[in-house]
């Protein structure tokens, strides 16, 4: 599967990317990053850092909008850590950046594929609105794209809007319905679903087991190490057992969608209102004539998950 994921880590971005890594199905043809949890300087870092965590140096990371399309920037580092990483300290990145901007790799990978192109996206979706203004006509050649974002019920920055949405309310409501007008299949992956991924303490030491007594594993235990420090305000707030692990859904769906539930629904994503920017505005019955058209995911088998995780990280040991 060709794929192409667009994130900006963010604790749970780089477990997701290791999780794609692991992945010999997935095609990975390039990674880009955009300015989300942190700077666009601080997730591509990061991004360098995690593909040399896995040693994958041969990927390709290219850095994306420094900013998002029209609303003021935000960040996360109140969840991700000001390093974006949960404090982890990781040698200095050797590996490259690519010249190429993030809009422009996007842009012209879309451009004539030798296959369609699968579009992962852990973050906001600055970068991908841009390849689709710039070039309308890519979309053909996406297979479809699965992201995680948006929420059905409660936000996790405002009430009303999951951060990835809230980010760039603009950019999110670009993709969706740029994505129908060319009929590319959107998974969208939102809140309600990986707030039910919560890496427990048992699913934690699992991980931890993967590098202990003879056995080494440092991804394992970079994983479990920055897990302990990711989203402890959300967990105390909402009561969760751990940090919910809300990008490694995006990879678990490309490799098991069986491992989740989903519905067909019209969408748009909310961009006037000051109290409900960035809100996914979701149409079961067709009532409200909005121009996306996605599947919604509703349900996911968690244990089925972290049983994927933690066998796919096993194989960096
Ligand atoms: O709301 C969760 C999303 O926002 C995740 O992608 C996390 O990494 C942040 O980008
Ligand atoms: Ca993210």
């Amino acid at each position: 599967m060709p794929l192409i994921i667009d994130c900006d880590p963010g604790i749970d971005d780089a477990v997701a990317l290791l999780l794609a890594m692991a992945s010999p199905q997935l095609d990975l043809l390039g990674i880009t990053t955009v300015a989300g949890n942190v700077s666009i300087e601080t997730t591509s870092t990061n991004a360098r850092s995690i593909c040399e965590l896995g040693q994958r140096t041969a990927l390709k990371i290219f850095p994306g909008c420094p900013r998002p399309m029209v609303r003021e920037p935000i960040i996360a580092a109140h969840v991700h850590g000001e390093n974006g990483l949960g404090g982890v300290r990781f040698p200095p990145a050797q590996m490259p950046l690519q010249q190429k901007h993030g809009v422009d790799f996007l842009r012209d990978s879309l451009r004539s594929p030798s296959a369609p192109i699968t579009l992962a996206t852990l973050g906001p979706l600055t970068n991908v609105a841009m390849a689709l203004i710039q070039a309308p006509e890519i979309a053909q050649h996406l297979e479809r794209i699965v992201m995680m974002g948006g929420a059905v019920g409660a936000g996790n920055v405002t009430g009303a809007a999951e951060f990835n949405f809230y980010a760039d309310p603009h950019a999110a409501q670009v993709v969706l319905h740029s994505a129908a007008e060319y009929d590319v299949p959107v998974v969208v992956i939102p809140l309600d679903v990986t707030h039910r991924a919560i890496a427990t303490p048992a699913r934690r030491q699992a991980l931890r087991n993967l590098s202990s007594g003879s056995l080494s594993n440092p991804v394992a235990k970079t994983v479990a190490t920055m897990l302990d420090n990711y989203g402890l305000r959300e967990q105390r707030d909402m009561g969760f057992a751990g940090p919910p692990l809300h990008d490694p859904c995006v990879i678990a769906y490309l490799l098991q969608p069986a491992l989740f539930e989903t519905e067909t629904v019209s969408a748009t994503v909310e961009i006037a209102s000051p109290w409900t920017q960035g809100r996914l505005v979701v149409d079961r019955n067709g009532e409200l004539d909005l121009p996306g058209r996605i599947e919604l995911a509703t349900g996911i088998d968690a244990d089925g998950f972290y049983k994927l995780l933690t066998e796919a990280l096993g194989c960096f040991g």
